[in-house]
């Protein structure tokens, strides 16, 4: 069992959680996630993991309370526990394989959009640690809705926020923040962008238009979290990939994004979630090459 050591909410119906998992917080890396389940009847829950503390042994996730396991969770208080705490998963960012000398000399920018604020600040922080310090861009659809800008503020060299509704800092989404930023002389070597799958789409068309090289982290459904289920199956630069176990960061230039959208619309449904299996039975994607089962 995994105690609730700190529960604040951080806007509507988005809550931050310490959660104490030794093994997790002693080995987790800026990138990977846990997978989280209340009990027995709860749901797999796969949360990017946005901090942690190998001290204290703690680590942090953010999550919205969108569906019913999600609001479930979102009932839990500090004390309380967690059946599972899985992790990490996945493969840690690929700036943490720079040297910090190589990754000093590089002008980076973090592009976050919503939720997808809480999976960027560890990795501006981890930056920081090498000495390297990035810009970032936080998008909102408005003011009630930004999280984490002061905890990011201490980390990142410049942070610029961005509302829809111009509630608060740049007035436009986070594509039109970064066309202003170019627009004012600002270049980057290279762009991470993690939000909704629309967001990171289309931040990936622009990026591919200004030739800057661009990490996006996927989380599409994910059941088992170990390459065999398929759920999270992806095709990127023409190839299957699993985000659990390949990823969850994967070059957003090559990733299908329509497919994505597509998969994660249909999974909504009983119906299509049964389609979609029959689908990659079908075309022999349904377990990832690691399982052997197309040995
Ligand atoms: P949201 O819909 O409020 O969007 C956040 C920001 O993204 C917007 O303010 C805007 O700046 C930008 N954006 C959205 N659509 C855009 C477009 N078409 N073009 C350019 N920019 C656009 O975000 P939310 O409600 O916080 O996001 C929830 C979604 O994010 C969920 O689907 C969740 O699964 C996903 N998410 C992804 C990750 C990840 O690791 N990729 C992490 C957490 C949440
Ligand atoms: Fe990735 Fe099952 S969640 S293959």
């Amino acid at each position: 069992m995994f105690q609730i050591t700190k529960k604040r909410v951080l806007a509507n119906q988005i809550y931050l959680m310490d959660v104490k998992a030794g093994r997790v917080a002693r080995s987790g890396q800026p990138g990977q996630f846990v997978i989280v389940k209340m009990d027995e009847r709860g749901e797999r829950i796969p949360l990017t993991i946005c901090d942690y503390d190998r001290e204290q042994e703690t680590v942090t996730i953010v999550f919205q309370a969108v569906g019913a396991s999600t609001r479930r969770m979102a009932e839990l208080e500090e004390g309380e526990y967690f059946q599972d705490f899985v992790g990490p998963l996945g493969q840690p960012s690929e700036l943490t394989k720079e040297s910090s000398e190589a990754l000093q000399k590089k002008k980076l920018l973090f592009i976050a959009g919503g939720v997808g604020t809480a999976p960027v600040y560890p990795q501006v922080k981890w930056l920081r640690e090498q000495g390297c310090r990035a810009d970032c861009i936080i998008g909102a659809r408005n003011e009630a809705l930004i999280i984490l800008e002061e905890e990011m503020k201490q980390q990142a060299a410049h942070v610029y926020v961005a509302t829809d509704d111009g509630s608060r800092g740049f007035h436009g989404n986070v594509t039109e923040c970064l066309k202003d930023l170019m627009a004012k002389g600002n270049e980057y070597d290279q762009i991470v962008a993690i939000g909704p799958l629309i967001m990171m789409k289309f931040v990936c068309l622009l990026t591919k238009e200004l030739g800057i090289p661009t990490i996006v982290s996927m989380n599409p459904i994910m059941i088992d979290g170990t390459g065999m289920c398929g759920a999270c199956r992806l095709t990127v630069g023409g190839e299957t990939r699993f985000a659990c176990v390949d990823g969850p960061e994967f070059d957003g230039h090559l990733v299908d994004f329509d497919e994505a959208m597509k998969r994660q619309t249909m999974y909504r449904t009983e119906e299509g979630r049964a389609l979609l299996q029959l689908q990659d039975q079908q075309s022999g994607k349904e377990h990832h090459e690691s399982c052997g089962c197309h040995q």
